[in-house]
């Protein structure tokens, strides 16, 4: 536990480094934009990865520009996770979180993401995350291989794993269950630090004896939002990349659920529609797109801010933002008694 601390931290600074130096190379980018559009991209190799990406950037110069669609690979991947004894998953729950996060992943495994928490009912779970920054990229990959030996339940995608990325982990994530778990009934999208009930997900929201809704998404709804236009906000959204003046209706982040026949229409539109880093807000313009709209959930089941934990209120809902790994291990074995009535 000590070592992977210290592990953390100094992957940790190691990274705030990269980022620092990611940022200075990203704004020598737009000084590259100028070229002028008549001139020819190399002819010799067209198939170099350096001429695809001098297209790359002659077509989308902004920094925050996603390049999507494009065939990630799946680093380290798990074709058959879907296809376990136990059948077809009602839930596949795929759970956003960056290489570094081991320690994170470790107490997820110990308290919402355990797979068997709903009895007869096949979830099935899945971390995705992106490459490692380059300067611990070696290191940090063999311990990831390692840690899948033993769990089998990482998802690695063949992109930089950076927020601004997120959307194309998200997308990612769908189309690995378009590929290899179209069987799911529902997909959850979910961060890393929440808490979340799987039992009230499963009977009270999703409820597996009711008949599948096809175009069903739910979470927290966010209604009339406004594009962020404060530079430097961790949420700034530039009128080059998204003009209007209003977001469609979405579902926030931290945790959205959907029908997989919806994750797969959405994934449809996705390709057509140009892709912006606030991956929420993404969902929410396929959604549009496809002319739907999210299902409310039950009132206050999906809390966007902290709220202290009380085993009854807990009980009743389905996700609180704001919880780290340390509190959630804390709180686990109360939440899972079972003979306190509320
Ligand atoms: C998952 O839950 C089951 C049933 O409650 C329990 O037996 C098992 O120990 C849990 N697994 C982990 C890793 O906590
Ligand atoms: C996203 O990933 C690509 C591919 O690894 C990387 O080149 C790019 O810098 C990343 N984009 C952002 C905005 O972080």
């Amino acid at each position: 536990m000590r070592r992977q601390l210290i592990l953390k931290v100094l992957l940790g600074s190691a990274f705030m480094v990269v980022l620092l130096v990611d940022q200075q190379q990203n704004s020598s980018i737009p000084s590259m934009a100028p070229w002028p559009s008549s001139q020819k991209t190399p002819t010799e190799d067209p198939l170099s990865l350096s001429s695809r990406k001098f297209e790359w950037w002659v077509q989308t110069p902004h920094p925050l520009d996603l390049r999507y669609p494009y065939p990630y690979p799946f680093l380290i991947n798990h074709p058959d996770k879907c296809e376990g004894p136990r059948g077809a998953p009602f839930l596949l729950m795929l759970v956003m979180t960056r290489p570094q996060d081991v320690v994170v992943r470790q107490a997820i495994r110990q308290t919402w993401g355990n797979e068997t928490l709903v009895p007869g009912v096949v979830i099935c779970r899945l971390f995705v995350l992106g490459l490692p920054q380059p300067l611990f990229a070696q290191e940090l990959q063999t311990l990831l291989e390692e840690e899948d030996r033993e769990y089998g339940d990482l998802l690695q995608v063949g992109f930089l794993d950076t927020y601004r990325n997120l959307t194309l982990k998200v997308l990612t994530g769908l189309e690995w269950m378009a590929q290899y778990c179209h069987t799911a009934h529902y997909v959850l999208k979910v961060d890393t630090d929440v808490f979340l009930n799987p039992s009230f997900l499963v009977q009270q929201v999703l409820q597996p004896n009711r008949p599948l809704q096809p175009n069903f998404i739910t979470g927290h709804i966010y209604r009339n939002p406004v594009p962020l236009r404060t530079q430097g906000h961790k949420w700034y959204m530039p009128p080059e990349l998204y003009s209007q003046n209003k977001y469609p209706a979405y579902c926030g982040g931290p945790g959205y659920v959907m029908s997989s026949s919806l994750a797969l229409r959405i994934l449809t539109v996705a390709k057509r529609l140009k892709a912006i880093y606030l991956e929420d807000v993404f969902v929410g313009l396929c959604l549009k797109q496809l002319g739907l709209k999210p299902t409310p959930a039950p009132p206050n089941t999906f809390l966007m801010f902290r709220k202290k934990y009380d085993l009854c209120a807990f009980r009743r809902l389905v996700l609180v933002h704001h919880f780290q790994p340390q509190e959630l291990l804390q709180i686990w074995p109360d939440f899972l008694t079972a003979n306190t009535t509320c």
